[in-house]
C-alpha cells in the first residue's frame, strides 16, 4: 500500500473503511437488575479537533512497520491527562469549557471473562456523535447525546483490553438537536459505561404496563429475546400473586394477566417489584401501574381529571453539566415538590433514566422530550432517522416508568409542510412504539392571529404551548386575548410561560429583569391561565437558571436567568412562591 503522507488521510477513508451507520438503533438490552462491571473512573484523554485519531487510525495502535521497523506516533494513550468519567469536559477545566469538537477517550480494564454467554457494553449517553472501539476493533457509531446505546463486545474481549471513544460534540445542522438552541453544548460521557454479561439467550427488552382500557384489572407483559427464538419466561409479581408463564416465539411473547393493583399517582406512588427470568437469565424492576388517557378536554390519571401542576428544567449543573449526580437528581425533583408540583417537563432532551427511577419513588408526573428542537432539517432523511432513532431508543429505556406519561416529540418549531409531515411520523412512532401514554410537543402560538392553530395539533393527544405574554410578547392583555381567540378540542398545558431575573435584582414591578417583574408576570400568568377550562396544566420555565451560549447581557453572563431558582439551586426568587402559592392554594 503506497504510503499515506499526513494530507492523504482523509476521514472519508475512515468512513468508507469502517462502513459509517448514521443514526444507529442499536438494540438495547433491558438492564434492570443486571450485574454491571463499570467501567467509570479515571480514562486518559486528548482534544483531537482534526479527528486525527480516526484519519490515522490510532485504535489500531500500530508501533511498527510490516519490516519492524519503529513508525513515529502522534499519540502516547497511557501518558495522556486523565478524565474521570461519566464527565462533560466543558466543566472539567476551564481550558475546556466553549471547546466544541472531538475528544478521545481511552483506558485498558481487566476483565475476567465469563465462562459462556454474551457480554454487552452499554454507555449511558455520550454526546453528540460516539464512535466506539475495543482493542483495536470498531464498535460502532451512535448519534444523539441523550439516550443509552449497546454493543455486543463477546467476541472481541480479552484478559486484558482497551477500549477507545471518540467522541464528537460538534453541532451540525442536519443533527438532532441543531447548531442553534438555547442550551449549553455539552460534549462528553455522561452517563454511566457498563459491561453485561448476559446468557446467549437472554431478555432483550421487558415491558409492563397496566391495560388503559378504563378497567384497572389487567396488566400486559411483553418481552423480546436474542439467541434462541423458541422458549419461555416466567414473569413474577409476588405481592400481586401473579407467576406467569410467557411462552416466546420467534424471539417475541407477551401476556395480559387478570390484576387489581393498587394504582400508582402523585399522592401514592406505589411500586412492585417484579422479576422476569428465562432460564439461567433474570432481570428485575420496581414498576407502578396506573392508567393515562385524554378524554375531550381533560386529561385523566386512573379515570380522575388531572390537573397538572409543573414546572420546566433543563439537565444542567454548574459544576458537572449533564452529568449530574443522582444526589442533584433527587435535589431537583425534592424541589419541584417543594414547589407544590405533581408534574415536570424535562426539557429539551432525554434526561438520565435515573431521573424517572426517582420520580417513580417520589411522585412526580413527567414529560420526556427529544431535542428536535427549533429550525432542524426537516427535509432531511438523515435527520428524520436520527429524531426516530433517539425517540425510540427513549421509550426503550423508559417504558416501565409510571412517572413519564408523555412523550414530546419536539419544541417550538415553525409550522410548515416538511415540518408537519417530520413531526407527524414521530408522533406516530410514539403511539405505534407505545400505546400506553400521551403524544404532544411544545407548540407556538399562531402570532398572526394570536390563537392556538398549529397543525401538528390533529396529531397530538393534548397541545403543548409556549406563550411569553409578559416578555417577549410585552403586552400582557394577549394572553387573555389568545384564550379567547381559541377553541382546541383537546387538552392544552402551557410547557412554557416566564420572565427573565437576576438573583438579587431588586427593583419596582415594572421593571423587566427584577425579582418583582418576574413574580408579576407569574401572577398574572396564573391568574389568568387557572380560569381556562381547556388549561388543564402548566409547566412555566422554568425551575433553575441555566447555562447558555446565547444569553450575553450584563444581567444573564452566558445564563438564560428565567429560573425560579438560581444556578446554584440554593436561592429562591419571589416568583418561586408566586408559583407556590397557586399550586397548594387549590387542588386543581
Ligand atoms: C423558548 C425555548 C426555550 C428557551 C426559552 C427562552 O420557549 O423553548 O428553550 O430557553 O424560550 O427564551 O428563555
Amino acid at each position: 500500500m503506497e504510503k499515506k503522507y499526513m494530507s492523504d488521510i482523509h476521514l472519508e477513508d475512515y468512513a468508507a473503511e469502517y462502513e459509517e451507520k448514521k443514526a444507529l438503533c442499536l438494540d438495547l438490552v433491558f438492564p434492570g437488575g443486571r450485574e454491571r462491571v463499570s467501567l467509570a473512573g479515571p480514562w486518559h484523554y486528548a482534544v483531537d479537533q482534526y479527528d486525527t485519531c480516526l484519519r490515522q487510525k490510532w485504535f489500531l495502535e500500530k508501533y511498527r512497520d510490516e519490516r519492524g521497523d519503529t513508525l513515529p506516533v502522534d499519540y502516547s494513550f497511557d501518558e495522556w491527562e486523565t478524565m474521570e468519567l461519566p464527565a462533560c469536559w466543558n466543566t472539567a477545566g476551564r481550558e475546556f469549557l466553549f471547546y466544541e469538537g472531538p475528544m478521545v477517550f481511552t483506558r485498558r480494564f481487566h476483565f475476567d471473562r465469563p465462562g459462556s454467554g454474551r457480554v454487552i457494553l452499554r454507555i449511558g449517553a455520550a454526546s453528540m456523535l460516539c464512535r466506539a472501539f475495543l482493542n483495536g476493533r470498531y464498535l460502532g457509531m451512535h448519534r444523539g447525546g441523550s439516550t443509552p446505546f449497546c454493543f455486543d463486545v463477546t467476541e472481541l474481549l480479552r484478559e486484558e483490553n482497551r477500549i477507545l471513544l471518540s467522541v464528537d460534540s460538534t453541532r451540525r445542522g442536519e443533527q438532532v438537536p441543531c447548531e442553534n438552541t438555547d442550551w449549553f453544548n455539552y460534549g462528553g460521557v455522561f452517563r454511566e459505561i457498563d459491561l453485561i454479561a448476559v446468557p446467549e439467550t437472554f431478555i432483550r427488552s421487558f415491558r409492563l404496563n397496566l391495560v388503559p382500557d378504563g378497567g384497572f384489572d389487567r396488566v400486559r407483559a411483553a418481552v423480546t429475546v436474542s439467541g434462541r427464538a423458541e422458549a419461555e419466561c416466567v414473569l413474577d409479581i409476588p405481592e400481586l400473586g401473579i407467576r406467569e408463564r410467557i411462552p416466546v416465539r420467534e424471539g417475541r411473547g407477551e401476556a395480559v394477566i387478570a390484576a387489581r393493583p393498587r394504582l400508582w399517582s402523585p399522592e401514592d406512588p406505589y411500586l412492585y417489584d417484579v422479576t422476569l427470568s428465562l432460564g439461567e437469565d433474570r432481570v428485575s424492576d420496581r414498576v407502578g401501574f396506573r392508567e393515562i388517557r385524554v378524554s375531550g378536554r381533560e386529561i385523566r390519571l386512573n379515570g380522575k381529571p388531572l390537573f397538572l401542576r409543573g414546572v420546566s428544567a433543563h439537565e444542567d449543573s454548574v459544576e458537572r453539566g449533564r452529568a449530574l449526580t443522582d444526589g442533584e437528581r433527587a435535589e431537583i425533583l425534592r424541589q419541584a415538590k417543594e414547589l407544590g408540583c405533581n408534574f415536570m417537563r424535562l426539557a429539551h432532551y432525554p434526561h438520565h433514566e435515573n431521573m424517572s427511577r426517582l420520580a417513580d419513588e417520589l411522585g412526580i408526573l413527567l414529560w420526556e422530550e427529544i431535542p428536535v428542537y427549533w429550525a432542524i432539517r426537516f427535509d432531511h432523511e438523515d435527520t428524520l432517522a436520527d429524531a426516530e432513532n433517539q425517540l425510540a431508543e427513549l421509550i426503550e429505556r423508559d417504558f416501565n416508568r409510571a412517572s413519564v406519561i408523555i412523550w414530546s416529540v419536539g419544541n417550538e418549531n415553525a409550522d410548515t409542510d416538511s415540518r408537519l409531515r417530520f413531526m407527524s411520523r414521530l408522533a406516530k412512532l410514539a403511539r405505534e412504539t407505545d400505546p400506553s401514554r400521551l403524544v404532544s410537543a411544545a407548540c407556538l402560538v399562531d402570532a398572526r392571529e394570536n390563537r392556538i392553530a398549529d397543525r401538528l395539533a390533529e396529531a397530538l393527544d393534548l397541545i403543548g404551548i409556549n406563550e411569553y405574554c409578559g416578555w417577549y410578547t410585552p403586552d400582557f392583555e394577549k394572553l387573555p386575548e389568545l384564550m379567547r381567540n381559541s377553541d382546541p378540542d383537546k387538552p392544552v398545558i402551557i410547557t412554557e410561560f416566564g420572565a427573565d431575573a437576576l438573583r438579587g435584582n431588586r427593583g419596582d414591578a415594572g421593571t423587566k429583569g427584577t425579582e418583582e417583574y418576574q413574580a408579576l408576570v407569574y401572577e398574572k400568568q396564573m391568574e389568568t391561565l387557572l380560569k381556562i377550562p381547556y388549561i388543564r396544566g402548566t409547566s412555566p420555565w422554568l425551575l433553575y437558571d441555566f447555562r447558555s451560549p446565547r444569553r450575553t447581557s450584563s444581567v444573564q453572563k452566558y445564563y438564560n436567568r428565567k429560573g425560579l431558582m438560581d444556578e446554584t439551586r440554593t436561592y429562591r426568587k419571589p416568583a418561586f412562591f408566586v408559583l407556590r402559592r397557586y399550586y397548594t392554594r387549590e387542588r386543581n
